[in-house]
């Protein structure tokens, strides 16, 4: 008997702007990641003010979704999925963002999508921003800083949930919201890069900026959920945290501190506010010591109050240390860094393996909020080999799977409330960090490479036939 539900949503998922392509085809505008570069592992990309002829920006064609999603969906469908994760790229609905209606072709596009995943009995997880800003409001507005971005958010919310009202029932606000409190966050959530050109590592950081615009992302995602809960009552809304599972190096009391301190801020503050729908305690301080000041208007604690999400989601890949020791060694991670743990092996872009880490997080997650959650993303970031007969042999990925997938077959077994798990990068796409195609998460090989060459064709891995396997059979058979 399979220990989960028998509604359990398998599937998987991407993010417009990583797999679309078609940047600037029937009327879509430009957006933060339009903006960016290609990097890798050990060049870190640019962002840049203008679209520049000497530069190569991955997410111009990326895996060209764009004109291949019945192909695609048709494949998801042959795995079994039960939904997709994928977003709605806000500039192919609103070019600047800051239009009174919305383009037509951009909305229909969705249609399409969606109509196809209906047709294959597939449901639409949506997520309505993830990292993927029109670029004329980091321009004009210098991004989420300024409150005029609610109102333009609340426009493009109006417009997806009337149109989609039914094709869509699970939406997610913002695509990890807590990016916010980190310094990368300027650059892929917050939009808080007004008039910088260069490295995404030199950045200046401004977290009064990222604070404010977190702020007006909360009133904002607040907002919106309200707004589907009187008109839509059919839908569900959810929240997506960024879970960077963080552990003390060492049990010196000291790191006990720094680590409670590294979780409440990274992890814990931003789903305290969308699930619990207020400020937690711990933030006054940390504002307090960081010189923060966030203005806020009246009537702001009450809708943070009124829109409280329905599920939690989030994405989990890795964890990592914390300490105020000098000894240890840093080491990298999704979006953050932290410190190495001995006991755990890292992937090639060092990000810390830890499946157990998951059956831990998912029971902290539900012993504080006690409301239903879906892992959201999750998966193995490395570099595939294609053989010459089109076969791709990526044990590595199933073994990265399938200990996460046991580990949350022991979560549910401790009590908690699963309804999903959609793996992240379900079909190869351009790195959110590196902007590379090299660095892989898919069941699906795309034949598209870091210097733009290939010719799009799809090809199923290893890994494609033993998801299938999983799924059948609810998560019973992992070999
Ligand atoms: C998450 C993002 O942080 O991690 C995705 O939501 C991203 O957009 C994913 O792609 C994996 O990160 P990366 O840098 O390997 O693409």
């Amino acid at each position: 008997m399979s220990v989960f539900r028998d509604d359990f949503l398998w599937g998987g998922a991407c993010a417009a702007n990583q797999f679309e392509g078609a940047w600037n085809v029937d009327g879509k505008g430009e957006s933060v990641p339009d903006h960016c570069t290609n990097g890798s592992h050990t060049q870190p990309k640019w962002v840049t003010t203008s679209i520049r002829p000497d530069k190569f920006y991955p997410s111009h064609d990326a895996i060209d979704f764009y004109h291949h999603y019945e192909e695609d969906i048709a494949l998801f469908a042959e795995m079994g999925f039960k939904t997709f994760r994928t977003s709605i790229n806000w500039t192919r609905i609103f070019p600047t963002g800051m239009e009174d209606t919305p383009n037509e072709a951009g909305l229909a596009f969705y249609d399409r999508v969606f109509d196809c995943c209906k047709k294959h009995g597939i449901e639409p997880l949506v997520t309505i921003s993830h990292y993927e800003l029109p670029y004329t409001l980091v321009e004009k507005y210098n991004g989420w800083e300024s409150r005029e971005l609610v109102g333009f958010f609340m426009n493009y919310c109006k417009a997806i949930f009337e149109r989609y009202q039914d094709k869509v029932k699970y939406w997610l606000t913002f695509n990890e919201i807590n990016a916010g409190t980190m310094p990368f966050g300027a650059l892929v959530s917050t939009g808080t890069i007004q008039g910088y050109e260069g490295p995404m590592t030199n950045l200046p950081d401004k977290p009064q900026e990222r604070y404010q615009a977190l702020h007006h992302q909360f009133v904002a995602s607040a907002a919106a959920v309200k707004y589907a809960h009187e008109h839509y009552p059919q839908f569900k809304m959810g929240n997506m945290i960024c879970f960077i599972t963080s552990y003390p190096y060492t049990c010196d009391p000291d790191d006990i501190l720094a680590c409670q301190k590294q979780m409440q801020m990274t992890n814990w503050f931003c789903s305290d506010v969308q699930v619990r729908g207020e400020y937690p305690f711990y933030a006054k301080r940390y504002f307090e010591e960081h010189g923060i000041h966030i203005k806020t208007e009246p009537g702001d604690a009450q809708l943070l109050r009124e829109g409280k999400v329905d599920f939690y989601t989030f994405s989990y890949y890795m964890s990592n240390c914390v300490t105020t020791h000098k000894d240890a060694t840093q080491t990298e991670g999704n979006i953050s860094s932290g410190f190495k743990n001995p006991y755990l092996k890292a992937s090639d872009w060092g990000w810390q393996i830890d499946p157990k880490g998951l059956r831990y997080t998912l029971n902290e997650i539900y012993s504080r909020y006690g409301i239903p959650m879906m892992v959201v993303e999750n998966g193995l970031g490395a570099k595939d080999v294609l053989e010459e007969d089109g076969t791709v042999h990526d044990s590595y990925r199933i073994d990265y799977l399938r200990a996460h997938i046991q580990q949350m077959a022991e979560a549910v077994k401790d009590g908690v409330d699963l309804m999903g798990y959609t793996p992240w990068g379900c079909i190869d796409l351009v790195s959110a960090s590196t902007g590379e195609m090299a660095k892989r998460y898919g069941f699906i090989y795309v034949k598209k490479y870091d210097d733009g060459t290939g010719d799009y064709s799809r090809l199923r891995k290893d890994s494609f036939f033993w998801y299938k396997k999983v799924i059948e059979t609810n998560g019973e058979t992992l070999d």
